[in-house]
Formats: structure tokens, C-alpha cells, sequence
């Protein structure tokens, strides 16, 4: 299983560096960069989708377990986000970096929400207008699991007051373009206190993963449902079927949020919530951002799996790639640049490295 965790770990190494390379634009990387988009393509990741304040930024902190997100009512994720776990050896402070300020460290995490507010506004302004490009960062920390998690705006039935009216399609295109690619994980977050059937989470991930393989259902707001109902029929599966089981959250509300109740208070919360309710008390152990947490990081493994074949195949083309375009480095070339290639043939050959490893570690007793 250690084995397991350091390949998806590699993974993320390698998504993150094909990030930066690509940053520096095709002239430097060649043919090598040419490949690279193929090869962060074929890796696996997790994108949030949901309509508008459904609880979708809420659900990634917790998912994290820190607060750094801008959250809120109305139009707040204007940009998508793309946020890379790595774990650490215990012991390390926790800290956060991002793609366009590669040098900063952040450690105080009240700091990283105000660069994402800044970076979301350098682009779009202080306006309601969004923007299809990426924020890109990385938080290593010794408690997360290692993940790639992409935080987007909410989907919306109409533009509000100073927002074109484009921007109901607008939004979902950019949705689409993450969630219908085949390695992307969606979690369709939909609020227990709407009208479920009408949920856009479930909507467009059932057009793009019409057989629920990679859509898991994620109900948040449980504590704010009218007294007298409750959500058993969707949570045990009948209501709406997917192939993932779906899990119920409870969140921080809003007043949580003015008052800044912290996050182990809210995930203790979210606890008692599910095990002392005469309702959900049953599925407890099934439910709240600890165990989504986990699944996630199971399914990722078992997706890793599958697709390690296909990966060490595109890796071992992009390391004949980058070693022909090293081969060429005589040429002048962007210094970081070409750090940045030695820095993916590092890793490609790692994975390389870890994966045989791990088959090895998986006989004589076979596929574990
Ligand atoms: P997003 O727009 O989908 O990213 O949603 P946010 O995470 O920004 O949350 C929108 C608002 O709903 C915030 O005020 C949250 O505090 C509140 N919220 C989110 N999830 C829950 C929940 O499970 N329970 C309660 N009571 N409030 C929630
Ligand atoms: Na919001
Ligand atoms: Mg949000």
C-alpha cells in the first residue's frame, strides 16, 4: 500500500512540473512538451460541480481540512481552481504554493485565501465576471492525502444584475471542459434543502458519465432540511442511483463562517451531527468530509491502478522525448526550462522506478 501512495504522490510531482513546463511555452520544451499534455491528461483528478452556493468550496476545505477558500453566498469562485495535495513526512509545517508566485511560501493559510481573491480579480476585476483561467496551487502538508482537486464557479440558471447573459453557458461550458474528460472524478455536490431532482450536479454529470463510474453524489446542507424530512432515500441509494454510494455532509453555514468556528470544530460537529441523528445515526460511519476524504483517495488508488499500464507507456514516451530534447540542449534554452525537463525525467523515470516496485511487491501473491 506504501508503494500505492507514492505513486499517486509521483503523480501529482508530475502533473504539477507538466504545469510549470507548460507555463514556459512551447519554444523551449519542444517535442517533450509537445507529449506532456497527453501524459497530465491521463492522470487522474477531482473537480467539484454544483450549482451556485451549493457548498462546493466548503466541501474541498474540508476535504483539505484548513481554511484557505474564498467562501460564501453568491457568485464567489470566479476562476477555477487547481489544488494539489502532496503529503509530507510528519513533522513538516503545512504550507502553500502557487504556480504564478513560485518562489513564496505561504504558511499562514488566511493569506493564501486573499492571493486566490486577488489573482481571481487581477483577471476578472472586482466585478461578478468570470474567467476559464486556472489558479494554479499546491499544499504540502504531512494531514492531507494526495490528490488533485479542482474547485470551479457554480453552475447558475440565470446572470445576475452587472453579469452578461452569457454567462449561464458560459459557466457550464468551462465545467464541461474539465468534467468530460475521461480521468476526471466529479463530485456533484447538491444541497439537501433544494429540490433534488432538479440538481445541475447530477444533470451534467450524468451527460458526461452516463453510467456514474466516475460521479460521486455529495449531499451537503443535511442540518438545514425542513424538520420532519429527511435525505435516507437519496444517501441509501434509491432516490438517485449512482454507482459510488453517496455521501451526506454538513458543512460550516455562513454564521459559522462570521464567527469563525474552526475547522476541527466543525468536522467534530459534523460528527455528532451523523452519529447522534435518529435519522442518518445508522449510516454514520458512511457519512460526513472524513470518509469522502478517504473513498476519494481509494478510488483514486484503484483508478491509478487500472491505468498504470497506459501511464508507464506515455511516461516512457516522454522520457525518450525529453532525453532527445536534452540530447539538444547545446541550443540556447531558458534555463528553468530546461531545469524543468530534468525535473519531469526525474519523475517519469521515479514512476518508472515505483511502479515496477509495486508489481514486484505484488507477487507471488498477486493482484492485491
Ligand atoms: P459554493 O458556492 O458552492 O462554493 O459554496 P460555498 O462553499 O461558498 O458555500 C456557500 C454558503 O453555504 C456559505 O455561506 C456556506 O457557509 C454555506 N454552506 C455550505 N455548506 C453548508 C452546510 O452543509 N450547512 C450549512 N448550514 N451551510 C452550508
Ligand atoms: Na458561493
Ligand atoms: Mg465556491
Amino acid at each position: 500500500m506504501a508503494t500505492m501512495e507514492s505513486l499517486i504522490s509521483l503523480v501529482n510531482r508530475i502533473q504539477r512540473a507538466c504545469t510549470i513546463l507548460g507555463d514556459y511555452g512551447g519554444d523551449s520544451g519542444g517535442a517533450a512538451a509537445a507529449s506532456l499534455p497527453t501524459l497530465w491528461e491521463s492522470l487522474p483528478s477531482v473537480a467539484v460541480v454544483g450549482g451556485q452556493s451549493s457548498g462546493k468550496s466548503s466541501v474541498l476545505e474540508s476535504i483539505v481540512g484548513r481554511d484557505f477558500l474564498p467562501r460564501g453566498s453568491g457568485i464567489v469562485t470566479r476562476r477555477p481552481l487547481v489544488l494539489q495535495l502532496h503529503k509530507t513526512e510528519p513533522g513538516i509545517t503545512e504550507y502553500a504554493e502557487f504556480l504564478h508566485k513560485q518562489r513564496e511560501r505561504f504558511t499562514d493559510f488566511a493569506k493564501v485565501r486573499k492571493e486566490i481573491q486577488e489573482e481571481t480579480d487581477k483577471i476578472t476585476g472586482k466585478s461578478k465576471q468570470i474567467s476559464p483561467v486556472p489558479i494554479h496551487m499546491s499544499i504540502y502538508s504531512p494531514n492531507v492525502v494526495n490528490l488533485t482537486l479542482i474547485d470551479l464557479p457554480g453552475l447558475t440558471k440565470v446572470a445576475v444584475e452587472g453579469q452578461p447573459e452569457s454567462i449561464v453557458k458560459d459557466i457550464e461550458n468551462m465545467v464541461r471542459l474539465y468534467v468530460e474528460k475521461p480521468n476526471c472524478i466529479i463530485l456533484a455536490v447538491t444541497p439537501a434543502n433544494q429540490d433534488i431532482a432538479t440538481s445541475d450536479a447530477i444533470k451534467l454529470a450524468r451527460e458526461v458519465d452516463p453510467e456514474g463510474e466516475r460521479t460521486f453524489g455529495v449531499l451537503t446542507k443535511l442540518d438545514l432540511m425542513d424538520k420532519g424530512t429527511n435525505a435516507q432515500d437519496v444517501l441509501e441509494g434509491r432516490a438517485y442511483p449512482l454507482q459510488h454510494p453517496w455521501v451526506g455532509i454538513v458543512n460550516r453555514s455562513q454564521a459559522d463562517i462570521n464567527t469563525k468556528v474552526d475547522m476541527i470544530a466543525a468536522r467534530q460537529r459534523e460528527c455528532k451531527f451523523f452519529s447522534t441523528s435518529p435519522d442518518y445515526g445508522h449510516m454514520a460511519s458512511r457519512m460526513g468530509s472524513e470518509y469522502l476524504a478517504k473513498l476519494l483517495s481509494k478510488h483514486l488508488e484503484s483508478v491509478i491502478k487500472t491505468r498504470i499500464p497506459g501511464i508507464t507507456s506515455l511516461i516512457n514516451r516522454s522520457i525518450d522525448d525529453l532525453e532527445s530534447e536534452l540530447d539538444h540542449l547545446g541550443r540556447p534554452v531558458a534555463i528553468d526550462a530546461g531545469a524543468q525537463l530534468y525535473t519531469i525525467l526525474e519523475l517519469c523515470r521515479a514512476f518508472d522506478r515505483v511502479f515496477k516496485e509495486h508489481l514486484d511487491g505484488g507477487r507471488p501473491g498477486g493482484d492485491r
